[in-house]
C-alpha cells in the first residue's frame, strides 16, 4: 500500500521531470461507445527490446469526483483488490500486447456512468500518463408511434423513444415543412438514466397526409425517424379488416374509373415524400457513426 501511494505520488507530482526520458502516447484521445457494447482504449509506450515485465507498472484510473482505480499492475503484479466496484467483472487488460508497448484496456458491457476522463499511467524506467475521454451513447433506435383522432378532422400524432444523450424531436409534413414549433415534447428519466422522450403534434383540419417525427441527437449527430399517416376521417380508422375486404372490389372498380386523376395525385404525393426522404437519408446512423469513430 505504501509502495503504491509513493508510486502515485511520483506520477502526479514529478512526472514532468521524468517525461523527457519516457513518453506515453494515446493514439486516440476520444472514444465513443454504445451502451452495452465493449470498448478498448489504448495507450502506447516505448519498449526497447524484450519487455522486462517485473519493471512494468500500468495503472488505468477514472477521474470522477474521487479518483477510481480501474486496473492496477504494480511491478508486474496485478492488484485486483484496489479496483473500484463500478468496474468489477468488466475490465480486461490485454496482456499479450504489453510486449509490443501497448496498454489496451477493454471495458465490456459499457454503462452510461463509464463516461468520463481516464488516465493511463505507465512506469517503465521513466513514468508518464495521458488522458482519454470516453463518451457513452444510446441511440434512439426504435420509435413507437400513435395516431389518435380527437374530433372532427383533428388528430394527435405521438412519437416516443428512449436513448442518451437528450434528443430533440422535429416534425415535418409530406412537403418537408417544419412543424416542430406546433409540437409538445417531454422528457423523463428512469433509474437506467436513459431519456424517455415523448413528442405530440396536434393536427387540425388536415387529412390524408404524411408526417414524420425525427429524433435528433445533436451531440452524436444522429437522426432517426418514423413516418405517420392520417386517413380521411374518424370512420377510416374504425374500419376492420373484413370490412376493408368487402370494400376492396367496389373501390378497385371506382379507382379504375376515376383512375387517372387519383393516380396522378398519388404519384405526386409519393414523389414529394421520396424527395424529402432522400434528403433525410443522408445522415444515416452508420455514416455518422463512422464519422464519430474517425474524430
Ligand atoms: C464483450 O466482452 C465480453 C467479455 O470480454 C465478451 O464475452 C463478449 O463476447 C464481448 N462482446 C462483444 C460484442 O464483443
Ligand atoms: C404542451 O403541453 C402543455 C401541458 O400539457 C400544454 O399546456 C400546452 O398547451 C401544450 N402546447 C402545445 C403547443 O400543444
Ligand atoms: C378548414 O379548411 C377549410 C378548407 O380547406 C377552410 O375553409 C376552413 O376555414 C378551415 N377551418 C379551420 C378551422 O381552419
Ligand atoms: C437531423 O435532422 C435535423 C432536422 O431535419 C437537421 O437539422 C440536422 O441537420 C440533421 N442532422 C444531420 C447530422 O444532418
Amino acid at each position: 500500500m505504501m509502495e503504491k501511494l509513493l508510486f502515485l505520488h511520483i506520477f502526479l507530482f514529478c512526472w514532468r521531470s521524468l517525461n523527457a526520458l519516457f513518453t506515453v502516447e494515446a493514439p486516440k484521445s476520444l472514444y465513443t461507445a454504445e451502451l452495452g457494447s465493449n470498448v478498448t482504449m489504448e495507450c502506447i509506450f516505448p519498449v526497447n527490446g524484450k519487455l522486462k515485465f517485473r519493471d512494468l507498472s500500468v495503472i488505468w484510473e477514472k477521474k470522477d469526483d474521487v479518483r477510481k482505480d480501474v486496473y492496477v499492475l504494480l511491478k508486474g503484479k496485478e492488484d485486483s483488490g484496489s479496483q473500484h466496484s463500478d468496474f468489477q467483472g468488466r475490465i480486461k487488460l490485454l496482456k499479450e500486447n504489453l510486449d509490443l508497448g501497448q496498454s489496451l484496456l477493454q471495458i465490456s458491457n459499457v454503462k452510461l456512468r463509464d463516461a468520463g476522463l481516464y488516465h493511463c499511467l505507465i512506469e517503465y524506467g521513466g513514468a508518464d500518463y495521458k488522458t482519454i475521454n470516453l463518451k457513452v451513447q444510446a441511440p434512439y433506435r426504435s420509435i413507437t408511434q400513435e395516431v389518435i383522432s380527437t374530433g372532427d378532422k383533428e388528430w394527435k400524432l405521438t412519437c416516443q423513444s428512449k436513448g442518451f444523450p437528450k434528443a430533440e424531436v422535429m416534425w415535418q409534413n409530406g412537403e418537408c415543412q417544419d412543424l416542430t414549433n406546433k409540437a409538445n415534447t417531454s422528457y423523463e428519466t428512469g433509474s437506467d438514466q436513459l431519456y424517455r422522450v415523448t413528442s405530440t403534434l396536434t393536427i387540425k383540419n388536415r387529412t390524408r397526409e404524411n408526417f414524420r417525427c425525427i429524433f435528433w441527437n445533436k451531440e452524436t449527430q444522429e437522426n432517426t425517424s418514423a413516418n405517420l399517416y392520417i386517413l380521411d376521417s374518424t370512420d377510416d380508422v374504425l374500419w376492420t379488416e373484413s370490412r376493408l375486404r368487402a370494400f376492396v372490389w367496389p373501390i378497385l372498380i371506382v379507382s379504375v374509373l376515376v383512375g387517372s386523376v387519383s393516380i396522378t395525385v398519388c404519384i405526386r404525393k409519393a414523389k414529394a415524400n421520396k424527395d424529402c426522404r432522400t434528403r433525410m437519408a443522408k445522415p444515416s446512423i452508420n455514416i455518422t457513426n463512422m464519422q464519430i469513430e474517425k474524430t
